[in-house]
């Protein structure tokens, strides 16, 4: 089920319930470094297996400061409702290239633009039509967003994954942006040495997702990896076929199958 409300490139949205069956049971402290549209988190919060805390961090400010104000319960409040589409024009001609956008402007601009073109200018005119309707479809996920975070100690950070503070007891879930396409996101650069060099120091245990290549089974070759496809979920639906993908899991513990799916 898709739980986030916003559509963000390399998004877990049908891939939750999947990548689940392999995070421990319960945890105590559950971060993911890379937030983005926190498909997991929010599959973890929902299923109600973290037990602390919800660790959060994204590089991305004007994401960051969307759920940060999902969290704070702020969002709807200053949320506009617009239904008329001659006001969203114009509310398009403000916030298309804005560097800093409010909370609502990101979310809107999020169901523009697909993924995090939220940081360029990819929408279209027939884009903001469909959108007219569109946007207000995912408000419920807000609400259950901001119920899910405060459901446990929520904590939200905006920096590089790699300054984040380590605490004892977390189980860190990563995703990070796929090798190649590393320029979908505002931080063009990422270094996958230097990040395997972090998670050889790093205590606790991890999960990683990344794209399955010959450099990314190199890069990644010491730890556990177990290779899927995008999208071959529980379910299987028409979506998720079509966006089927090679897929790697990479984890620093045996990556077993908890249940029966359907895996090969
Ligand atoms: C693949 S997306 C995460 C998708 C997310 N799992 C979801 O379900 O929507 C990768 C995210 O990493 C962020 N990012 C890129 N480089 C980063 C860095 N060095 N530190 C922290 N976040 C970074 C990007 O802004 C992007 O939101």
């Amino acid at each position: 089920m898709k739980r986030s409300p916003i559509a963000w490139i390399g998004g877990k949205q049908l891939d939750g319930e999947f990548i689940l069956k392999f995070i421990p049971e319960h945890v105590k402290i559950f971060c993911e470094p890379f937030a983005g549209g926190l498909s997991v988190s929010l599959e973890m919060l929902t299923k109600g297996r973290i037990c602390r805390k919800l660790i959060i961090n994204d590089l991305d400010t004007n994401l960051i400061n969307f759920w940060k104000a999902v969290k704070d319960n702020t969002f709807l409040t200053n949320y506009p409702i617009i239904t008329k589409f001659e006001t969203l024009e114009k509310e398009w001609e403000k916030i298309k290239s804005a560097e800093v956008l409010e909370p609502w402007q990101f979310f809107l601009k999020s169901r523009l633009c697909w993924g995090s073109a939220v940081n360029k200018q990819t929408a279209t005119l027939s884009a903001l039509c469909f959108i007219k309707n569109y946007h207000l479809n995912n408000i419920p996920k807000i609400v259950k967003a901001t119920n899910l975070f405060n459901s446990v100690k929520t904590e939200i950070h905006n920096t590089r994954y790699d300054l984040l503070k380590q605490e004892k007891d977390t189980f860190y879930y990563f995703d990070p942006p796929y090798y190649g396409y590393e320029g979908l996101y505002k931080y063009e650069n990422f270094n996958y040495l230097e990040f395997n060099n972090y998670l050889r120091n790093l205590k606790g245990k991890w999960l990683l997702s990344m794209n399955d290549t010959k450099e990314t089974r190199r890069i990644f070759q010491e730890w556990n990896l177990l290779e899927w496809e995008k999208g071959y979920s529980i379910r299987g639906t028409a979506e998720s076929r079509k966006e089927k993908g090679k897929e790697l899991l990479v984890a620093n513990y045996p990556l077993l199958i908890k249940e029966k799916n359907n895996v090969q």
